[in-house]
């Protein structure tokens, strides 16, 4: 079978390989012909050498989608021809995280999506929603998932103010899940154009965070002095003490990114004294998932994609996803 390596800590070590094909799938597995793959920041870590514990070669990405074409003893649920996800926390099915089952990743330190044919456990996968092509299907394990936990603890809903910070893939998946739900959203970004784009996606209110930097400042004078119910942290330490100051008294502050960074000053006194929630979040299980599935199936949700790129442009696909696309980056597999 055919699939991708990346050689080493370049991009330019990625590289077409022919490999063995797999066994047929064992008890409890399936085999899956891989159709699609979707870029999240955590690719680009384990391209550029950053992201722990990865020896090359590897087989690249995280997040991908595809079709059943082989099913193995005991498997229930899942038939020939069916279109599923690929969650990449590939020991993670249910409940809680835990040092064990959240380290394993797919694209990481487990073979990823770039690849013609991947064997893999049932309880590893979710069926596609009916309306997703595989490209918007492969777009959803860590991005929508995440997106949804965070809607998830903050109990969001009607009544609810959701703040999404930049028009990435997690905060367009958070806005379209936010808005299903009927909660109120306001998103930031950099650029004007793009909050237009959030705009016809939903978002009730924008906030351009490079004209106004004060954007907690915002968010406070559009909540009535109340503040939101949840802010969702995708950038790391450029925001984060402007995201406890936006968030209200018992709010959620949900701690997920680091684009621009791990570290940062802040002052605990409006923690303590708003009794804040900050809740960390390691993608979701895939349980979760099919949560996430489902509430983008009854709620009829398109997905996003910026850009759909063949394999042969892999390295434009990275570029793209470092150039700060509204919404997610997919790969064609087709070989
Ligand atoms: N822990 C988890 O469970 C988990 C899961 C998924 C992702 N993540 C992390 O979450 C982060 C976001 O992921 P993603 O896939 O959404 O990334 P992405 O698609 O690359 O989006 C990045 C966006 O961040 C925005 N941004 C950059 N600097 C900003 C700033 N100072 N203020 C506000 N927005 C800013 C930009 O929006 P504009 O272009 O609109 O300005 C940019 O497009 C990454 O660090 C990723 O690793 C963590």
């Amino acid at each position: 079978m055919r699939a991708v390596f990346l050689n080493g800590p370049s991009l330019q070590d990625l590289q077409k390989v022919e490999l063995a094909d797999p066994a047929p799938p064992g008890r409890g597995q399936v085999l899956v012909r891989m159709r699609a793959a979707s870029l999240n920041f955590i690719d680009l870590a384990v391209a550029y050498g950053q992201y722990p514990g990865v020896g090359y070669p590897l087989i690249p990405i995280a997040d991908g989608a595809g079709e059943i074409v082989a099913v193995g003893d005991d498997v229930t649920g899942l038939k020939i021809g069916d279109r599923v996800a690929v969650h990449p926390k590939a020991l993670w099915t249910a409940g809680r995280g835990t040092m064990e089952n959240t380290s394993a990743m797919r694209g990481a330190t487990l073979p990823g999506a770039l690849r013609e044919f991947a064997v893999l456990d049932a309880a590893s996968i979710v069926c596609l929603a009916g309306h997703l092509s595989f490209e918007q299907g492969a777009a959803l394990p860590i991005a929508a998932t995440t997106a949804w936990n965070a809607l998830t603890c903050a109990a969001a809903g009607p009544g609810s103010t959701v703040v999404l910070l930049g028009t990435g893939g997690v905060s367009i998946f958070a806005l379209q899940l936010a808005k299903a739900r009927g909660a109120r959203v306001i998103i930031t970004s950099s650029s004007d154009a793009k909050l237009e784009q959030a705009r016809a996606l939903g978002a009730d209110e924008t906030i351009n965070y490079a004209t106004s930097p004060d954007w907690d400042e915002k968010v406070i004078q559009l909540t009535g002095g109340r503040g939101a119910d949840l802010v969702l942290e995708t950038v790391g330490s450029a925001t984060f003490p402007r995201s406890i100051a936006a968030t209200r008294h018992g709010g959620v502050v949900f701690t997920i990114g680091f684009i621009t960074g791990t570290s940062t000053q802040i002052d605990l006194m409006p923690i303590i004294v708003n009794m804040l929630h900050l809740q960390g979040n390691n993608t979701g299980s895939v349980e979760d998932l099919a949560k996430t599935m489902a509430a983008i199936d009854a709620a009829h949700i398109e997905p996003v994609l910026a850009d759909i790129f063949p394999l042969d442009e892999l390295a434009a696909a990275f570029g793209k996803l470092s150039s700060g696309p509204v919404g997610k980056i997919a790969i064609n597999i087709d070989w």
